[in-house]
């Protein structure tokens, strides 16, 4: 398989990057991240791709000749999605739009990840099957491109995702922010009524390179196995990696003020992942020792 991995600046494209296996190859693109940043996996200098412009994806595409794309790329600031409509809506929809035209032009299987963020959250956990409502513009954008790909011909794999952490210095992952903020002795205010599946990114990407290698089409649920509201993960996440957790404050998302409303009772039921690929993911606690004795030693990363 040869791998365009759009979108390898960033936490899930990066750890994609890295799970990709010889004898396939993997080339994974940035857009505003400087050249030169670490791109796991990266053999060449990795290629600048902004998906909002379809002559550069067609280059891109041109170039590459991938026969498997893996669409990590997009705008994932929720707060700033529901800010600045049109720029999410172009990037997360307009440009899939020219990502997915490119991939029929040229015959490659797509693999797009999507989020919770497409249910309310009234009712959850939710399966592949249940009917979303978004709150917010991000969400509505994910699902706008989630449609898109379903009523193309190209017979897509979309992977729902949530809540995804891993050890990766500067990215704002909530568990890298906790640690940021825990190792300062600064406060950190957690919403205490937003339930969900943390997902250790690692465990995820290697997931989505199985759902692939299977020829999996469709939607799947890929998360973690514990549901959990945010503030008992980080007070869990404290514990864990050595911090104080009477930093971490306990708060309503009501009190939080976050400009873009959160699906409350979330989370992403994964029984056809069971069914079809058996149990895969590691729970918070192993992943977060992991992440401990990488913080200890980021060379062990
Ligand atoms: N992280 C989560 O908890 C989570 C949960 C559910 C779903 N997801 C989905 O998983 C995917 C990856 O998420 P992530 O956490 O890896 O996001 P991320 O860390 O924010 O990375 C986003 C990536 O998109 C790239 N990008 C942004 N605008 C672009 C554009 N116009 N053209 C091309 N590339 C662009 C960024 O490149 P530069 O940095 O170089 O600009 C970066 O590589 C997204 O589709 C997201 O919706 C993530």
């Amino acid at each position: 398989m040869k791998f365009l991995v759009v979108g390898a600046s960033g936490q899930i494209g990066r750890f994609f990057m890295k799970a990709v296996r010889p004898p396939d190859e993997a080339t994974g693109t940035f857009c505003h991240a400087p050249p030169g940043a670490r791109v796991y996996g990266a053999r060449k200098a990795p290629p600048k791709l902004d998906i909002t412009d379809a002559a550069q994806v067609r280059a891109v595409f041109e170039r590459e000749r991938p026969s498997h794309v893996a669409l990590c790329a997009a705008l994932t600031h929720v707060d700033f999605c529901q800010e600045h409509p049109e720029q999410a809506a172009k990037v997360n929809v307009e440009g899939v739009r020219n990502v997915l035209e490119a991939c029929a032009a040229h015959a490659s299987k797509l693999a797009f990840f999507s989020t919770e963020y497409v249910f309310d959250g009234i009712n959850g956990p939710y399966g592949e099957n249940d009917e979303p409502r978004p709150l917010s513009v991000y969400g509505q954008t994910k699902l706008d491109a989630e449609r898109l790909l379903l009523g193309s011909a190209l017979a897509p794999l979309i992977i729902r995702t949530t809540v995804v952490y891993s050890f990766l210095p500067g990215s704002k992952n909530f568990i890298m922010q906790l640690a940021d903020h825990l190792r300062r002795g600064r406060c950190m205010n957690v919403a205490s009524d937003q339930y969900s599946h943390p997902t250790y990114a690692p465990n995820l990407a290697a997931v989505a390179l199985s759902l692939i290698g299977a020829g999996k089409t469709g939607i799947y649920h890929v998360v973690g196995p514990d549901y959990m509201n945010r503030c008992d993960f980080a007070l869990k996440a404290a514990e864990i990696l050595g911090f104080d957790r009477s930093f971490i404050r306990p708060i309503s998302t009501a009190e939080l003020g976050q400009k873009a409303p959160r699906p409350l009772r979330a989370g992403l039921k994964t029984d056809k992942l069971a069914r079809e690929l058996g149990p895969a993911l590691t729970g918070v606690e192993a992943a977060l020792r992991e992440i401990r004795l990488q913080l200890k030693d980021p060379n062990a990363a």
